[in-house]
């Protein structure tokens, strides 16, 4: 079964439709110019069945991206949120990753945008974890590709074509042996990773870029709640990538790279510490529903 096939069934403005009948034209606006916005969205299996995680603030940024890019989403913040719950049932799905996507049509080709329909796509599939790594932790390469300057290509929108600059630097970084790259931004200060954020610990505290190169993952948020809830000093600040090299524990969080340890950085190793052992701990407890502190990260479907 190809991955598409995988998918299922679909939604696609307004409609549920199979995988087999979701066809774009070939003159589709963001197949051209990569303008687009979009999120990743974990589904986790809970005891109570099948739970979306923080899918209020995961819908929040996707209008917010299209905000900032100025696309006019034609659908409310609640059917988006209604919509990936069905798509879950649709396909049966326990575990899984939800894929919502804001894209301009094919009604012209050009840079004017004005005129173009904003189409939404919501699809969902089955998805296990994201680093192929073991659970001692992964091998990062600094990029030798900066993260785009936030006057560039608005790092605060989850675009499409912010992601070019993603995968120059993850392609770098696996050419290198390495399974993620820690990008740089324009003052040369650590940004984040290709597609998730990055923590590091130092005398038994936690530090994270500030937001100014990033974009404000929500994977980052609750690692700083749980983290600050345990009593623990959580310091958002400028990192300099020799930090990184002198750290106790790196590791990256996103919804697909959830909390994931660094065990080299540029041939400099370091083990899976005590901090980053306890917050994955904490974080999978909650995801799968076991903590009532969150239950309210969590959509039970
Ligand atoms: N994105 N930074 C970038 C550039 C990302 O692409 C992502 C996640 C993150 C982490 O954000 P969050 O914790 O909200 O997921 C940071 C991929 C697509 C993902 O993990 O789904």
């Amino acid at each position: 079964m190809t991955f598409h096939e995988q998918a299922g069934t679909m939604w696609l403005d307004g409609e549920f439709i199979q995988n087999e009948a979701a066809h774009i034209s070939l003159l589709t606006h963001t197949l051209h110019y990569g303008v687009g916005v979009f999120e990743g969205v974990r589904c986790y299996q809970t005891e109570k069945g099948p739970a979306i995680f923080r899918l209020k603030e995961h819908t929040e940024r996707l209008l917010n991206s299209a905000r900032i890019l100025k696309m006019a989403i034609p659908y409310e913040e609640t059917l988006l949120n209604q919509i990936q719950c069905d798509i879950i049932n649709h396909n049966k799905l326990t575990s899984a990753y939800i894929r919502p996507m804001v894209f301009y049509g094919s009604d012209y080709l050009g840079l004017q945008t004005k005129a173009l329909q904003c189409r939404v796509m919501i699809a969902a599939w089955k998805w296990g974890s994201y680093f192929n790594a073991d659970t001692q932790g992964i091998k990062v390469h600094t990029s030798s590709f900066i993260r785009h300057h936030s006057n560039s290509v608005l790092c605060k929108a989850k675009a499409n074509g912010n992601y070019i600059n993603s995968i120059m630097a993850l392609q770098e970084a696996n050419d290198q042996g390495c399974d993620e790259a820690l990008m740089l931004d324009h003052q040369g200060l650590v940004a984040e990773g290709s597609s998730a954020n990055v923590f590091i610990v130092r005398n038994g505290k936690l530090y994270t870029p500030n937001r100014k190169s990033i974009l404000e993952g929500i994977t980052r948020a609750t690692v700083m709640t749980i983290a600050r809830d345990e009593g623990i000093e959580v310091v958002e600040t400028d990192l300099t990538r020799d930090e990184l090299y002198i750290a106790s524990e790196i590791f990256f969080t996103g919804t697909a790279a959830e909390i994931t340890p660094v065990a080299e950085i540029d041939g400099r190793s370091l083990s899976k510490g005590t901090m980053t052992q306890f917050l994955q701990q904490r974080y999978q407890a909650i995801v799968q529903g076991k903590e009532k502190k969150y239950q309210d990260w969590l959509t039970v479907i």
